[in-house]
């Protein structure tokens, strides 16, 4: 069985969207819940809706994707009354619904994030709060200023009294690592870490038109797909094993049974899948469960607990 119990919830299976894909409209929204996946996530809101950035501001890559949204949404009282009142509703099955925020300032965060704790006291979300988002002009990630990080989560806290997430952007040295684990280890409350966001400002180039994919930030943007496995599998790894009284959630590069396999296998509880989803669809959520299912069997493994964690190193 791939079921699994996250933050007390039952869950059917580890997978789910990756905040972002498919999951900004009512019928994407709609789609996902219907899909076979164990749970989903709506994208990152703010308070106010959002038009986002000009378009083109996705593409497919050669590798996997390159993004530059700009954080259109519905706003938070769109993605608020849709978890309310058609999650969890009876013609879905009954799975958990996660509420990703993303305010362009303290204030707006903490403030969708008080307005979003009755409904987290009722049962009805998770919040995983968006420390990483890299594509609107003029604003830093949060996750890459630990200051900043420090005072998000202090402010975030102490108005909202349930368990909740936050969603790390990808970091490359140690001590990187060492010193936002340190920042999270001070907050009982974040009871789990996503990792990753896409790796941030990337460049992809089309070698015919001599041009870039996408249109905002000439061309730069957050990249997501198999280039950026090894990395998600590090953030996995260094945030589980740094963090032990939390629970991770991996993301990135999962294209099939494997990549979901290896991110488990690095400490994964719950998996999100973002450029395939965007690219195939949400069948495959079919897909990517039988194809674990398979290779679980291969190794006689029957539940995800046989190898969750269990990574051996040389
Ligand atoms: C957007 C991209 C992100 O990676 C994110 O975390 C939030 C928003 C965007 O461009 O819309």
């Amino acid at each position: 069985s791939l079921a699994t119990t996250f933050l007390g919830v039952n869950f059917a299976n580890p997978f789910m969207n990756a905040a972002g894909v498919m999951c900004q409209t009512e019928n994407e929204l709609t789609s996902l819940a219907q899909s076979s996946s164990g749970s989903l996530i709506t994208k990152s809101c703010t308070s106010a809706f959002r038009e986002g950035n000009p378009e083109p501001r996705y593409s497919k890559a050669p590798l996997g994707s390159i993004n530059s949204m700009g954080l259109p949404n519905l706003g938070f009282d769109f993605y608020f009354n849709y978890a309310k009142n058609t999650f969890p509703s009876v013609n879905v099955s009954n799975k958990p619904i996660f509420f990703s925020i993303s305010g362009l300032s303290l204030e707006e965060s903490t403030s969708m994030a008080q307005s979003l704790c009755p409904l987290a006291t009722e049962g009805q979300v998770i919040l995983e709060l968006n420390l990483s988002c890299p594509n609107v002009p003029g604003k830093p990630q949060i996750g890459y200023d630990m200051e900043d990080m420090d005072r998000y989560l202090n402010a975030v806290s102490s108005v909202y009294s349930m368990p909740f997430g936050v969603k790390m952007p990808p970091y490359f040295d140690f001590a990187h690592f060492d010193s936002a684990a340190a920042v999270l280890n001070k907050y009982d409350k974040v009871a789990f870490v996503t990792c990753i966001n896409s790796v941030g400002n990337g460049l992809v180039i089309d070698i015919d038109s001599e041009q870039t994919l996408i249109r905002p930030k000439a061309g730069f943007g957050g990249i997501g797909g198999s280039y950026v496995l090894p990395t998600a599998l590090a953030n996995v790894n260094a945030f589980y094993t740094r963090c032990p009284g939390k629970k991770i959630i991996g993301c990135g590069g999962v294209t099939s049974g494997s990549e979901a396999f290896m991110h488990i296998l690095a400490g994964a509880s719950l998996v999100q899948i973002g450029t395939q989803l965007q690219e195939e669809g949400v069948g495959v959520f079919d897909r990517i469960l039988s194809e674990l299912r398979t290779l679980m069997e291969k190794k006689g493994y029957t539940t995800l607990s046989d190898f969750h964690g269990k990574l051996k190193t040389l």
